[in-house]
């Protein structure tokens, strides 16, 4: 059962989509208090209860034991201690003798300290008084999971070539090295289905423009690849280029279409291009003029993209510039102490996502002036928005692929999400997999992280292991920095072991498209903690390594350098599948602990008894396989 409170005014995220009666937060079963214009609201925990939710979010899949922030935020170092990512997923649930799930839709800042101050204390902090909150009760976790995302509508669901594997780089600088990436992959018969482009496939980092040098003629260009089964997918950054003539800024700055500064002229920071203005994507008149900007590229025959930089990132404002500089200035043949360095240098690194420039940022909402911080976490979600809305009614839903790096729940309607900006670090297999159920409950399916790892130099058998966790996540995409080492599949010795693990990919993929739109069409989770399917199960509800895929599987990636294999836990009798290109080994293991050997070029994958996986032939596109 749903129950919704309503305190004051609450902006419409418009995240639910079914319609609940509201009742006052004094109601609100959880003990609750206002303190300096705060709605605080806790609970007690159990030693043993488990507290999941949060979806994109650092650390474990039982948050408890850290203090986590909903604050979108474009910060690349995905070190444990922190306290958001990009996304605002204000959704947890306790699972104990007490079961609940609590929904707080509320565009700011929340803090959420889940046994961080006091152990066995959850506190929930919202930094506002006009919100709604659900509350979600059920016998079991998955029902309570079940009831909370068919209130807010069906996942998103890409087309069944978003399932192929997608190679990625921060940048392939023109179409010579696009071909190149295809050829070499096609040279190494490793199946492909899409390239991608980062920002240099545009002029000048300027949103629906294309670099006439480095991709002539795109429109047949585009069509070129489709007739060799690859999708070429643009990216498209929320920031719009500052530049008379340029036909967007004119456009947006004519019509009064971006965010605004408390005096009425135009917001503008520094992004890849220098100065940028934000299109205001909170007011429905924008959103429909920005999606529309897409058709410039699906005119081409780009059928897929990704939204960046939408929390929105500001890297400096002219004003943060001018003050750091003003202070750097002033120190000027200083001998410069502990205080004095380390003041300057924070200066300069401060001047990035400076909440002072987030502060002086406003929207037009419904003709009130709104200042971006009140609403901060929903702008990347209503971007995608703007997307979502112009191909659902130009193409029909389904048809385009569309995710996106910052999010709010409700954008799951109409886009996936990437992790963003992790690194090559064996400890990131982990994060990844961690996420994947946090981010089912809050209802996006289609998502992934950057396999390989973003930031810094891969090692082939990180990106061999991060691909075999990679076979299973919807969005299979390989993506790195620029100025890292090449971590094309091709890159590394023995490409055969790649082409091994991806091969794998394209036999399973009928089975697991289908899977994810059963869990799409029923409201349910592709990926469960093991705690879910094994309530009783004291070593299954402690698991943090492994996986219920579907209503059939379990899965255990290796995540650690030169291990052979790993310990793996089953909580009952199943059959453990080795399945490398066309091979498959099978072992029947009994219920218990097993160390599992399994090779480089390897996808360790179980599946529970009187289950069945169906396995096709491997092709090298996914049009090869025949699915209508
Ligand atoms: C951001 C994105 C990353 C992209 C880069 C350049 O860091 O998260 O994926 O490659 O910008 O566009």
């Amino acid at each position: 059962m749903i129950t919704k409170y309503t305190s004051g005014n609450p902006i419409n995220t418009e995240a639910v989509e079914e319609h609940f009666d509201a009742f006052s937060t004094e109601e609100f079963p959880l003990n609750h208090y206002i303190k300096n214009g705060k709605f605080i609201f806790e609970f007690d925990m159990q030693p043993d209860d488990i507290v999941y939710g949060l979806g994109e979010a650092p650390r474990g899949i039982n948050k408890r034991g850290w203090i986590y922030e909903s604050c979108c935020t474009d910060d690349p170092f995905h070190t444990e201690t922190k306290s958001s990512l990009y996304a605002a997923h204000n959704f947890i649930m306790l699972n104990g003798i007490r079961k609940f799930g609590v929904f707080v839709d509320f565009p700011a800042r929340i803090r959420w300290d889940i046994g961080y101050t006091l152990q066995n204390k959850t506190t929930v902090t919202i930094e506002g008084t006009d919100f709604d909150i659900y509350f979600i009760t059920g016998d079991k976790p998955i029902d309570i999971v079940r009831q909370f995302r068919a209130a807010i509508g069906k996942s998103y669901v890409p087309p069944l070539w978003a399932f192929g594997y997608q190679q990625s780089r921060w940048s392939y600088h023109n179409s010579d090295a696009v071909d190149r990436v295809i050829e070499k992959y096609n040279e190494a018969q490793i199946p492909l289905d899409c390239v991608y482009l980062d920002i240099d496939y545009m002029d000048h980092y300027k949103d629906f423009t294309i670099s006439e040098e480095a991709f002539p003629h795109f429109k047949e260009y585009v069509s070129e690849k489709r007739r060799q089964g690859i999708h070429l997918i643009p990216i498209i950054d929320a920031g719009v280029k500052k530049e008379d003539g340029y036909e967007i800024y004119e456009e947006g700055k004519e019509k009064g279409y971006f965010c605004k500064k408390a005096d009425g002229s135009d917001f503008e920071a520094g992004v890849w291009p220098g100065m940028c203005c934000f299109p205001d994507f909170l007011d429905p008149e924008v959103r429909e003029w920005f999606g529309g900007k897409y058709k410039v590229l699906t005119d081409m025959g780009i059928d897929g993209f990704w939204n960046d930089m939408n929390e929105p990132a500001l890297f400096y404002s002219a004003e943060g510039i001018e003050s750091a500089l003003e202070k750097a200035t002033k120190l000027k043949g200083e001998n410069l102490d502990l205080s004095k360095f380390f003041g300057l240098k924070d200066t300069f690194a401060g001047l990035s996502n400076n909440q002072n420039d987030y502060a002086s940022m406003y929207h037009n909402i419904g003709s009130k002036q709104v200042n971006h911080q009140c609403v901060h976490n929903i702008y990347g979600a209503n971007m995608t928005k703007a997307a979502g809305e112009y191909f659902a009614k130009e193409f029909g839903e389904g048809k385009i692929l569309m995710f996106s790096r910052a999010s709010y729940i409700g954008a799951h309607r109409s886009s996936g999400i990437w992790f963003g900006d992790n690194h090559s670090w064996w400890s990131h297999i982990l994060l990844c997999l961690k996420m994947l159920p946090s981010a089912n409950m809050c209802g996006f399916l289609y998502c992934g992280s950057d396999l390989g790892g973003f930031n810094e130099n891969a090692t082939r058998d990180l990106v061999l292991r991060f691909l075999a966790l990679g076979v299973f996540t919807p969005l299979m995409r390989n993506h790195s920095a620029l100025g890292t080492r090449d971590q094309e599949c091709y890159s590394f010795e023995n490409p055969e072991d790649f082409r091994d693990i991806i091969q794998v990919r394209y036999r399973l993929i009928p089975y697991l498209y289908n899977a994810f739109r059963k869990a799409s069409k029923n409201n349910d989770m592709l990926f469960r903690p093991l705690s879910f399917d094994y309530p009783d199960d004291s070593i299954a509800r402690e698991c943090e390594t492994q996986l219920m895929l579907s209503e059939e599987c379990m899965i255990a990636p290796v995540y650690e350098q030169n291990a052979k294999g790993r310990m793996v836990y089953l909580p009952e009798n199943m059959t453990f599948l080795r399945l490398s290109g066309e091979r498959v080994k099978k072992q029947e293991l009994e219920r218990g602990v097993h160390y599992i050997e399994v090779a480089l070029n390897e996808v360790p994958l179980f599946v529970k008894k009187g289950k069945e996986v169906p396995l096709v032939k491997p092709v090298m596109r996914t049009a090869e396989l025949n699915i209508l």
